[in-house]
C-alpha cells in the first residue's frame, strides 16, 4: 500500500485528486491534511462511503503534517484562495510562504518519498524549493499535464475529431511562457501537420483556457482535470511505470536550461523523475524554453531579494 498525504486535501483539487486515486487501480493509504478540519471531515465522511465501491482496498482519513514523514508521496496543493487574476504568478508570494511551511517538517527529516506539487506559479515554487537545496531534483515533480490536454483538446476542436485520438504536447512554464511542440502533433497514431488556420485555432483555445476560465470568477481551478491527471501521475510512481508524461522538474542542461524547472516529457517511475527525456526541438522551441526559463528565474530571483530584505 502506497501512502500518499494531500496538503490542502480540503480543497478542490486535493478532494478531486483524493477521490480519483479512490477509483484507481493501485491501493493507497490516502491522508487529507488542510488548515480547515471541518472540511476535511466532509470529505473523509464522504470519500469513506465510496470505499465499498472501490477498485481496490484503499483507505482515507484525516492526519496531520507530521503524517508527512513517512509518506511515499506528499501532494503539495495548499494555496491561497483564487481571485481574478491577470497571471498565475500573481499567487507566488503568499503560495510561497504556504509551501515553505508545509514543507518545513520534511527538511532533515530524512524524508525519502516524491513530492507532487500542484501549488501555482508551480515552475517558480519548483525552482525556489529546489534552491533551497534538500530535496533531490527527481523527487520533486511539478504538475504541468492540463497544458497539453489543453492543447490536445485545442486540436481536436480544430480537426473535429475526440480529444483522446490527438497526441500533442505542451512543455515550457505552465503560465504566459508555455511552449508548444506542434511538430510532434499525431492523431491516431499518424503524425499530423496543422494549417495555419486550424494552428490558430488550436492555440487560440490553449493559450486562453486560463484567462477565459478564470474570468468566470467562479473561485474553482480545474479540480476534475487536475485531480484525475494527478492520480495518474500518482500511479505512474506507484506501479514504477516508466510512463512519460509532461511535469515541470529542475533542469541540469536539459534543452539548454540550468537551474529553472519547467515542463518537459519525463519519464516517471517509483523515485520519481527516472530522467528528462530529451526531444530535438525546433530553433523557436528552444528559443521559447530558454525564455521561460529567463521568466521563471528572474521571478524567483525577485522573491529571493524580497525574503533577504526582510
Ligand atoms: N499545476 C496545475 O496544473 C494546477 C491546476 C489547478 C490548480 N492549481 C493550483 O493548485 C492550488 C490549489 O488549487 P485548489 O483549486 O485546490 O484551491 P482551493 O482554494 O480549493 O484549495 C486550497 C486549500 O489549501 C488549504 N491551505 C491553505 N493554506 C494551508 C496550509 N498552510 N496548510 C494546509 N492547507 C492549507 C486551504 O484551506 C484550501 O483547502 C492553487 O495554487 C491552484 O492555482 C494548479
Amino acid at each position: 500500500m502506497m501512502k500518499v498525504v494531500i496538503i490542502g486535501g480540503a480543497g478542490g483539487i486535493g478532494s478531486s485528486a483524493a477521490f480519483n486515486l479512490l477509483s484507481a487501480q493501485g491501493t493507497y493509504e490516502i491522508v487529507l491534511v488542510d488548515t480547515r478540519p471541518y472540511m476535511i471531515t466532509s470529505h473523509v465522511m464522504d470519500q469513506e462511503n465510496a470505499l465499498a465501491l472501490g477498485a481496490t482496498p484503499d483507505t482515507v482519513r484525516g492526519g496531520t503534517p507530521e503524517d508527512t514523514l513517512d509518506a511515499d508521496v506528499v501532494v503539495l496543493s495548499a494555496a491561497v484562495p483564487l481571485r481574478l487574476n491577470s497571471s498565475r504568478s500573481v499567487f507566488l508570494a503568499d503560495n510561497a510562504s504556504i509551501v515553505g511551511q508545509c514543507l518545513r517538517p520534511l527538511k532533515d527529516s530524512g524524508f525519502g518519498g516524491v513530492v507532487l506539487m500542484l501549488t501555482n506559479p508551480v515552475d517558480a515554487l519548483m525552482t525556489w524549493v529546489h534552491r533551497q537545496g534538500w530535496l533531490p531534483r527527481h523527487r520533486l515533480i511539478g504538475y504541468t499535464l492540463n497544458d497539453s490536454l489543453r492543447l490536445r483538446t485545442g486540436i481536436a476542436y480544430a480537426l473535429g475529431v475526440h480529444p483522446r485520438n490527438v497526441d500533442a504536447w505542451m512543455i515550457g512554464e505552465h503560465g504566459e511562457g508555455q511552449v508548444p511542440l506542434y511538430s510532434r502533433i499525431t492523431v491516431g497514431g499518424e503524425p499530423v501537420v496543422l494549417t495555419s488556420e486550424q494552428r490558430a485555432a488550436a492555440e487560440e483555445y490553449a493559450d486562453n483556457w486560463y484567462a477565459r476560465h478564470v474570468a468566470l470568477d467562479s473561485g474553482r481551478t480545474s479540480t476534475w482535470t487536475t485531480g484525475l491527471g494527478t492520480a495518474r501521475l500518482i500511479e505512474a510512481v506507484a506501479t514504477d511505470s516508466g510512463t512519460v508524461l509532461p511535469a515541470s522538474v529542475v533542469l541540469d542542461g536539459e534543452y539548454g536550461v540550468h537551474g529553472a524547472s519547467l515542463g518537459v516529457p519525463v519519464e516517471v517511475g517509483r523515485d520519481g523523475v527516472r530522467r528528462v527525456v530529451e526531444w530535438d526541438l525546433t530553433p523557436g522551441e528552444l528559443h521559447g524554453m530558454q525564455q521561460a526559463a529567463v521568466r521563471v528565474e528572474a521571478a524567483v530571483d525577485d522573491m529571493d531579494d524580497v525574503s533577504a530584505a526582510r
